[in-house]
């Protein structure tokens, strides 16, 4: 491991708790102190759900993709929830993740870091603090992390025990996960372990299964000659979510015998989300201080001049693997809005590494009430977003994608062509659209055709 990156200490000036000096947006009102210091405390004295082992190795993938030699697939539920903690569900988001990083590893000749969003993904950003139904006015939910969804006054009032609660789902998520792949599921001898029962008569998972039977026949080959090849049988899983209630991050931020510095052991990977991004507020503040690989949302309205502050405030040391970027201007924006932010960082030479979130800036609501995604926008937006980059020299490292391994109809259009109609059979999401599992492979696809070429 390159010593760099593993010897950053915190700035003098930081402390896990420092961010209560900034304004926090999107926090709850905790109406009893001592209940929220006590489930702190708690969880404070708790085992972290990762180690700063791996957290730095991702660190190291992170940077050999910002150098081009590895492609990060991201991806996951917008939200988790306590009840969505069972063994399919947890099995097909992982099954969908791994097809994926198949059709990318085969067609990009890269390897591919595979990020959860998951295992944490427990609060959401709201765009307004009070709900009001029928002139009744509650608190917002903001994920299972905080309050409950049901629309009364208990369910909506912020309980920190919940902390307590979404760190035992996290550890029974990762539990799973970690089991799951060591146990061989993620073996590339076996990718009929990542079938999901429901997809049989898909197109599209007949052309997967044509290009899974072909590194079979090349695996065997392979093997035939030189015997059995390490590294085939296991991959690795990397889990972020949005380090978005501070409280729950700091008690989860801890020092380790063996590396310096401050690491959020909660999960590898987390990131400010675009609302909570400002330069003086807690989340950058807080996230300044560990040394865990961050990334920030960055919307349509960022401009050069916010960002290269930001760049600074994150990674002032410039270190290799530390800062990506996550953009998420929507497929209408893209064009006027990234152009500049990429030549502003390509100017001062700064490293990040930028992925392509083609989601959130791509909801609308239908008449009917569903929040969706047209697909033709996400996957319009994934296509500008690599013609982009080309254009100005810099590289598209990654992808950050709401999917599920779910028979779900949120998203509209793609190989089924889902109409409005259609979203009414199989809408589930607590929060934000989620691709399905053939929405999810076409964008796989797409990936591999934009980055070596071919029709398009
Ligand atoms: C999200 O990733 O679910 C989210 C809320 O994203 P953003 O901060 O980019 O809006
Ligand atoms: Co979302």
């Amino acid at each position: 491991m390159n010593p760099a990156l593993s010897n950053a200490l915190a700035p003098s000036n930081w402390a896990p708790d420092s961010w209560q000096q900034r304004v926090a947006l999107q926090q709850p009102q905790y109406d009893d102190a001592a209940e929220l210091a006590a489930a702190s405390e708690q969880l404070a004295r708790l085992p972290p759900l990762v180690t700063s082992w791996e957290v730095l190795a991702l660190k190291q993938s992170l940077a050999e993709a910002q150098e081009g030699q590895r492609f990060v697939l991201q991806g996951g539920d917008c939200a988790e929830s306590f009840a969505d903690c069972t063994s399919p569900i947890i099995s097909n988001r992982l099954k969908v993740l791994l097809q994926m990083s198949l059709v990318l590893v085969h067609g990009l000749k890269r390897p591919v870091s595979r990020v959860g969003r998951f295992a944490g993904q427990y609060a959401k950003p709201r765009s307004t603090d009070q709900e009001v139904r029928d002139g009744v006015s509650l608190p917002s939910f903001r994920g299972d992390l905080i309050n409950g969804q049901d629309f009364t006054a208990a369910a909506r009032r912020a309980d920190p025990r919940r902390m307590i609660q979404a760190h035992a789902h996290s550890a029974l998520t990762m539990n799973f996960v970690r089991a799951l792949i060591d146990g061989g599921f993620a073996d590339l001898h076996h990718p009929e372990y990542w079938d999901l029962a429901w997809v049989e008569h898909s197109p599209l998972a007949a052309e997967y299964r044509k290009m899974v039977a072909g590194i079979g026949d090349s695996l065997r080959f392979m093997e035939t000659l030189a015997g059995p090849i390490a590294g085939f049988s296991r991959v690795d899983f990397f889990t972020s979510h949005e380090a978005l209630l501070l409280h729950y991050e700091q008690a989860l931020t801890r020092q380790v015998p063996r590396h310096r510095g401050w690491f959020n052991l909660s999960t590898h990977f987390p990131w400010i989300g675009m609302r909570t991004a400002a330069l003086d507020g807690a989340h950058v503040e807080y996230f300044r201080g560990i040394s865990n690989p961050i990334a920030v949302k960055i919307g349509p309205t960022v401009k050069p001049e916010q960002l290269l502050p930001l760049i600074d405030a994150l990674n002032p040391h410039d270190e290799p693997g530390r800062l990506t970027l996550i953009h998420r201007m929507g497929n209408a924006g893209i064009a006027t809005a990234l152009p500049p932010l990429l030549e502003a960082v390509k100017r001062e030479g700064r490293r990040v590494l930028w992925i392509a979130d083609p989601m959130h800036g791509n909801t609308e609501s239908t008449s009917n009430g569903h929040k969706t995604r047209r697909f033709d926008n996400i996957r319009g937006e994934l296509d500008q977003a690599f013609d982009i980059h080309a254009a100005a020299g810099t590289r598209l490292g990654g992808v950050h994608l709401e999917l599920t391994g779910e028979d779900v109809t949120e998203c509209m259009g793609g190989a089924r062509d889902l109409s409005e109609t259609d979203l009414d059979r199989a809408y589930k999401s607590m929060v934000d659209p989620r691709l399905n599992y053939e929405q999810s492979l076409e964008l796989a696809m797409l990936i591999v055709r934009k980055s070596v070429g071919g029709p398009g």
